[in-house]
């Protein structure tokens, strides 16, 4: 059968058919498509998104909403309000995000804080018993273990930790004798300050600061400005 000819400019009836059947097609597709594009981000959402938490966090449960790639330092800081704790480096580097998990020190922004549930998280907000501070909180103040503060609440937590583990026996980088772990009442200058080489201070507060330790520990400390007065003289 011969072809009906096509003048070019001009529509024919069957392509005008061709086309609204063309468009209506595409208007009775599109929620199909819609309701396609929707399912692919639920499963996206589904794949990476939040799922709940449950953390106890000094002495309190909290039930968060987060996706499981949050640290524990952001979900103190951004869900719980929980800003004691402080971003340093944000990369294991500084301690001024040191928490206690369990007792341990341990560095909140290398942690993921889906990975602490059922764990006992304490926080430099959870360290003082109403208004009497903690011990180790008192020795700071008491021989200016601190200049700005920002690393503070990290060093604080890690010199509780401190103390802990040498309770325990714990030996470190330079303990002499591995079979002989220091006491409080006689742990070196040297030891505190190894112990406590993961916390960097940027205004070298480190004097008041292992005066702090020593203190917590039972020993006689001198006060940082007695030590800087004898160090002076012998220097003259
Ligand atoms: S912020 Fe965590 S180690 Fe620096
Ligand atoms: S007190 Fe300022 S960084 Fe330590």
């Amino acid at each position: 059968m011969e072809k009906p000819e096509h003048k070019p400019g001009k529509t024919s009836r069957r392509g005008f058919l061709g086309k609204a059947l063309t468009t209506a097609g595409t208007v009775i597709a599109a929620p199909t498509l819609l309701n396609q594009a929707h399912s692919h981000t639920e499963t996206a959402q589904a794949n990476t998104g939040e799922m709940t938490t449950k953390l106890l966090v000094n002495g309190k449960q909290h039930s968060l909403e987060i996706e499981p790639r949050v640290t524990l330092l952001d979900a103190l800081r951004e869900n719980l309000g929980l800003v004691g704790s402080k971003k340093g480096c944000d990369h294991g580097q500084c301690g001024a995000c040191t928490v206690l998990i369990d007792g341990e020190r341990v560095y909140s922004c290398l942690s993921l804080a889906v990975m602490q549930e059922g764990k006992k998280i304490v926080t430099i907000e959870g360290l003082a018993t109403g208004d009497n501070l903690h011990p180790m909180q008192s020795a700071f103040v008491e021989h200016d273990g601190f200049q700005c503060g920002y690393c503070t609440p990290g060093q604080i937590c890690a010199s509780v930790a401190l103390v802990d583990e040498v309770k325990k026996g714990c030996v470190s980088y330079v303990t002499s004798d591995l079979n002989n772990p220091p006491q409080l009442a006689d742990i070196s200058e040297t030891e505190i300050k190894e112990r406590l080489s993961g916390n960097l201070c940027r205004c070298s507060a480190y004097n008041g600061i292992v005066a702090a330790v020593q203190q917590v520990a039972g020993q006689e400390t001198p006060s940082p400005m007695a030590e800087i007065l004898v160090r002076e003289s012998q220097e003259a």
